[in-house]
């Protein structure tokens, strides 16, 4: 589903990816984990196509670049940074977005309610965003990526700033659209919720460290939970 082959990005002096390899089989949970800085939120906008590598080649689905138009309706994209209208409610928001991919009429409506009943909102639909709780926001956002049924979902750290409660049920809504066939890169810095992933890469300064199932690099490093084996793996030299 994702191939990504040499890739590197440079910020002037600052290498941000390091000549990256990795290849991600289409249906799984995938995560992304790495320290602030590591490069995560740079390789997810070089796969969503938002940046330009400086070197090196990402396939997606076997045969487009993500600058192929062909890729947008493919992708569904949560940024790190919020990227909704306060002043537009919650589904003029999510419609929006459902616009910019080429949905309209019943079939945009349709979509609408049933993404605004996965995220639980359908009750705040006609509320702007400015009087939303923060978590809500993050829901409407999930919403605003899934409007067009993408294959493909990215999700960069969709539980920042979350209650305990709420990002247990982003977890479950990841589960739900990964039954429905959805492909998922999900970034978090709540190491111990990757666990629910199929497999993990550990990012540090722009290159891979560790690659693998939760389980299996947790004993790798004898630890009893992926964060314990995160911090150990980062402190190496
Ligand atoms: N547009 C840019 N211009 C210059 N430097 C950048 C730019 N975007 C990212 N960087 C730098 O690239 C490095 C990686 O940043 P990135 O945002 O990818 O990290 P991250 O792993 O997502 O971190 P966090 O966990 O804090 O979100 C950082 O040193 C950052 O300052
Ligand atoms: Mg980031």
């Amino acid at each position: 589903m994702l191939k990504i082959e040499g890739l590197t990005k440079r910020f002037g002096k600052l290498t941000a990816i390091d000549n990256l390899n990795l290849n991600i089989p289409e249906g799984l949970k995938f995560g992304l984990l790495g320290p602030n800085g590591s490069g995560k939120t740079t390789l997810l906008r070089m796969i969503t196509g938002l940046i330009e590598p400086t070197h090196g080649k990402i396939t997606l689905f076997g045969k487009w670049t993500p600058t192929s138009r062909m890729i947008r309706r493919r992708v569904g994209y949560m940024p790190q940074q919020t990227a909704v209208y306060p002043g537009l409610t919650v589904s003029e928001n999510i419609r929006f977005f459902g616009r910019i991919y080429g949905l309209s009429g019943r079939p945009l409506e349709d979509r609408l309610n049933d993404i605004l009943e996965l995220v639980e909102l359908g009750d705040k639909k006609k509320e702007v965003l400015s009087n939303l709780s923060g978590g809500m926001v993050r829901r409407v956002l999930l919403a605003t990526a899934l409007i067009h049924n993408p294959p493909l979902l990215i999700l960069d750290e969709p539980t920042a700033g979350v209650d305990p409660v709420l990002r247990l049920k982003f977890w479950d809504w990841v589960d739900l659209l990964v039954k429905q066939g959805v492909s998922i890169i999900i970034t978090t810095h709540h190491i111990s919720e990757a666990e629910r992933s199929d497999q993990v890469v550990f990012l540090r300064e722009g290159k891979i460290i560790q690659q693998g199932k939760p389980f299996d690099i947790m004993k790798r490093f004898q630890a009893n939970n992926l964060e314990a084996a995160f911090v150990r793996s980062t402190n190496l030299k």
